[in-house]
């Protein structure tokens, strides 16, 4: 499959650049990878499922040929991922901290199990860390660098999904921000990227949902939009391109208003 059409030399918007995705073997990564690729870069994917992994890997063409196993809750994977981003194209500029686990659905807090709870802080959040400070590392003499880590609706409101992952989800934005405290002074910038529901395994299993059409059980705020794994990637494109040179410390939401509108009571209510 022809994975990898690039676009015209003036519509690509990274070009040059080199980026490396945590979890990027399937759903949101993935297809961050392969927009990343039609924009002009260069991409290093990092995950746990080797043959998925690879397999995209080697579609997004010969010359970006770059796969490597890491576990996020590794250090010594992730800084191996890192370093040959640095031995294979010499530079880091983009780091997607994207790779993520879920855990059961018990609605009552006295079911989840600190076993669960422990397993999904070390993916979603020590991930994070990890990855971030591994980016910082070989961004730092570049004095230049752009890091982008995934949060979720879940990272600002409460309510939507397990305890773990609300928690994790609410850390991470702290993390970008003191982050992005930090490292201004090199010019790297520390954002998240916090989007509303779209049709991938962890949210399908979370909410128990059928492929296609899943996620029209999950009301969306805009009337008769879908977000789109590629509308996910998109956002992706602007905080790593140097379209967004002054946004740093910030939180995107890519939600249609969600977090941020409350039609349960007021002018708009349906109800009244
Ligand atoms: N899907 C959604 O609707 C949605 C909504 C909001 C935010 N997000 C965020 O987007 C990101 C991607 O979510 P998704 O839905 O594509 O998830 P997914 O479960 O479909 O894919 C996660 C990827 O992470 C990899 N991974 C898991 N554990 C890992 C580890 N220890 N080390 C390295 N890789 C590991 C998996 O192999 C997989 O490729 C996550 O950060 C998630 O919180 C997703």
């Amino acid at each position: 499959m022809a994975g990898n059409s690039l676009l015209p030399a003036t519509a690509r918007r990274l070009e040059g650049k080199v980026a490396l995705i945590t979890g990027g073997a399937t759903s949101i990564g993935e297809c961050i990878a392969r927009s990343f690729c039609k924009h002009g870069a260069k991409v290093i994917i990092a995950d746990i499922q080797d043959e998925l992994g690879q397999l995209v890997s080697k579609d997004l063409g010969a010359n970006m040929d770059a796969f490597v196993h890491c576990d996020v809750t590794i250090e010594s994977d992730i800084e191996k991922a890192v370093d040959i981003a640095i031995s294979t194209f010499v530079k880091l500029d983009i780091m997607v901290n994207n790779a993520v686990v879920g855990d059961p659905r018990k609605p009552s807090i006295i079911d989840n199990e600190l076993t669960d709870f422990e397993r999904v802080v070390r993916v979603n959040l020590i991930g994070v860390f990890l990855g971030t400070k591994h980016a910082a590392r070989v961004m730092i003499p570049n004095r230049q660098g752009s890091i982008i880590t995934l949060g979720s609706v879940c990272s600002s409101v409460g309510g939507v999904a397990s305890h773990a992952y609300t928690s994790t989800k609410h850390a991470i934005v702290g993390l970008p921000k003191n982050a992005a405290a930090e490292l201004r002074r090199f010019r790297i910038r520390v954002n998240c990227l916090s989007p509303y529901v779209t049709e991938t395994p962890l949210i399908m299993n979370f909410f128990k949902m059928e492929e296609d059409g899943g996620s029209n059980g999950v009301c969306s705020n805009l009337e008769g939009v879908k977000l789109k794994k590629e509308d996910v990637a998109e956002a992706a494109i602007y905080l790593g391109s140097d379209e967004s040179k002054y946004m740093s410390g910030h939180n995107l939401a890519l939600d249609g208003g969600f977090t941020t509108i409350n039609p349960a009571f007021g002018l708009f209510s349906c109800s009244i």
